[in-house]
């Protein structure tokens, strides 16, 4: 038993499977649909970031912010999300990304909890096809979250839905939000993606295949 850690917190959509690609195409369409396209390089904005926040950040993109009523705003985001869940029908248990199935497996042997800390409204569902709901000790109900990433609320839910102090707890993330989070409920941070725009994490991989379990313990225990 490694001493004091409890939990690892795990958001979802770019850390478990590759949906962030998804939610990425879905607002590039909705973006060109209302003549703001958009960049990849913006697009790590939106990481981690709720459905109607995201829209609002690509409408303030394009100096748009005060040309739809709340009616229109709540029917460009029902299209995104339309749109998204036409690309995630056919996610299974293949859709993990690397070493993803290996890393829970270790956790679960170690006794570690495992915690699900996404924004997503459809977090349930993509974790249903990825056949990982039942591997999981909680799965926080983004619906019922007051305040999104950066916001702390989520991963101190999550650790309190665990029976767990936010110290016991590791967050891992790959939105600049999301590791914000993590920071700001008190955990150790692990970013998944660049250094330069998870500069707040407490140790960064490139992506999830370089994840090493016995250097993030080794790191937490130093912290
Ligand atoms: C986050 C994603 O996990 O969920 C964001 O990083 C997304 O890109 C957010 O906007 C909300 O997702 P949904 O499925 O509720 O629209
Ligand atoms: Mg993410």
């Amino acid at each position: 038993m490694i001493q004091s850690l409890k939990a690892i917190i795990f958001d979802l959509d770019g850390v478990i499977t590759d949906t962030a690609e998804y939610h990425y195409l879905a607002w590039k369409a909705l973006g060109e649909e209302v003549d703001i396209p958009f960049t990849r390089e913006f697009n790590e904005e939106l990481k981690g970031i709720s459905r109607m926040d995201s829209l609002e950040k690509i409408l303030l993109l394009g100096g748009r912010q005060n040309d739809f009523t709340i009616e229109e705003k709540t029917a460009l985001a029902e299209k995104k999300n339309a749109h998204y869940c036409r690309l995630i029908e056919g996610i299974t248990p293949a859709d993990l990304l690397p070493g993803i199935k290996d890393l829970i497996a270790t956790l679960k042997a170690e006794g570690l909890k495992l915690g699900l800390a996404s924004v997503s409204k459809n977090a349930f569902t993509v974790m249903d096809r990825l056949e990982l709901t039942s591997q999981f000790d909680t799965i926080v109900d983004a619906a019922k979250i007051l305040k999104g990433k950066p916001d702390p609320e989520i991963f101190l839910k999550a650790a309190e839905q665990l029976g767990v102090e936010p110290s016991e707890c590791i967050g891992i993330e790959d939105a600049a939000a999301g590791v914000d989070s993590i920071k700001g409920a008190g955990m150790f941070a692990v970013g998944i993606g660049s250094e330069e725009t998870l500069s707040k994490a407490d140790i960064v991989y490139e992506n999830t295949e370089k994840v090493s379990f016995e250097e993030i313990v080794k790191a937490y225990q130093n912290k």
